[in-house]
């Protein structure tokens, strides 16, 4: 049995990773070893065959013991240990969350249900490290994967609508404290039918604007409000968030002469799904009946929504779809631009397709 060091398990993403392998009888394939960065010693949790104590993750003797680690620890915990371990002559496989490694040429970005080929190519050629894709661009390409691979995509205009969750387990606190403090700013007023509209929504406006908002993660008000902004700042104008839908998807895809994929990104009040509002440019004017076949087609998550009122506000919402594996595709129509410009609506939850899935699927590709 291979043996599978576990870094950063218990984080929210790490959390969400060992709640799919339980689901999935991961452990029963592996010898797992959990380690820790603040707690070497202590319990380890039990997946099946009792707890063993937590190793230390900064330890690169104990990390070299693995045939496969799996990090969900963060950008910095890969930027001091990887090139160790690599340096220390280690030749295992890396699976990790973080973004630190995803454009090095001799990484993938993990996406099996687009890229296994790569995926296998790599593994075959002797690549060992192996990276989970940004959440929004992964949600992106399982929703419309069949349109990219079936070579129609001349450009992809993409607006985001992103959750609290991409940013952080506290993030997803604070989001919903603001919606604690706007609601109780006018509650009295609220369970008074006869008051009025305008009042209540100047004291929320002031509650929100107010010092004592609470703000320290997102920096500004989300509930009630949006952000458009996702990480840092390039010199260009994009944000890092914007920068990565073109870098990766072409990546992930392996295109030989990029696809634009450009847009805004936007911080909303959404928990854990990040939805999309795709404007897409196909190279030729293709019915819509068969745009739709190629997305329905593309993996067998694709909920597809069909394009009608009622069903969109039923199952094409981040409420309909977080904690599950499901990404709904709907909004499919062409636009007034012209035959060959079509609209698409995308949304996954982030911590599952976004984050911890890919890379447990590819733990189940090396152990094929
Ligand atoms: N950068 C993403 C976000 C997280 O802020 O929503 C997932 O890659």
């Amino acid at each position: 049995m291979l043996k599978v060091g576990l870094v950063g398990w218990r984080g929210m993403v790490g959390s969400v990773l060992m709640q799919r392998m339980r689901e999935e009888g991961d452990f029963a394939l592996i010898d797992p070893v959990f380690f820790t960065t603040s707690n070497v010693g202590g319990a380890g949790p039990d997946v099946g065959r009792g707890a063993a104590p937590l190793k230390d993750a900064k330890s690169v003797a104990e990390l070299k013991a693995m045939d496969v680690i799996i990090t969900c620890q963060g950008g910095d915990y890969t930027t001091e240990l990887h090139p160790q371990l690599r340096a220390a002559g280690w030749h295992g496989f890396w699976i990790d969350a973080a973004s630190t490694l995803r454009m090095e040429d001799d990484a993938v970005i993990v996406l099996d249900p687009v890229n296994l080929d790569q995926i296998k190519a790599s593994i075959a050629r002797g690549g060992r490290d192996f990276i989970g894709g940004n959440c929004t661009n992964s949600i992106l390409l399982m929703g419309l994967g069949g349109l990219f691979k079936a070579g129609l995509v001349d450009w992809v205009s993409s607006m985001t609508y992103q959750a609290a969750s991409g940013a952080g387990a506290q993030n997803m606190r604070e989001l919903l404290n603001q919606m604690g403090k706007v609601n109780a700013s006018v509650a009295h007023l609220l369970d008074d039918p006869s008051s009025a509209i305008l009042e209540i929504d100047q004291r929320v406006a002031e509650t929100m604007r107010s010092d004592a908002f609470p703000t320290e993660h997102f920096g500004a008000p989300l509930a009630g409000s949006l952000i458009p902004w996702i990480d840092k700042q390039l010199d260009n104008g994009q944000s890092k968030e914007e920068w990565k839908g073109l870098a990766e998807v072409n990546k992930i895809l392996g295109t030989s002469s990029p696809i634009p994929v450009d847009g805004l990104c936007v911080r909303i009040g959404a928990m854990r799904c990040h939805s999309l509002a795709l404007t897409l440019k196909l190279n030729r004017d293709l019915p819509l009946a068969e745009i739709e076949n190629l997305i329905k087609g593309s993996n067998q998550w694709v909920r597809f929504v069909p394009n009608d009122r009622a069903t969109t506000v039923r199952e094409l919402t981040p409420t309909a779809v977080t904690g599950k594996l499901d990404i709904a595709v709907g909004r499919v129509r062409k636009l007034n631009m012209g035959p060959d410009y079509v609209s698409a609506f995308v949304c996954g939850d982030q911590l599952l397709w976004g984050a911890a899935e890919p890379l447990r699927r590819t733990l189940r590709i090396l152990l094929d």
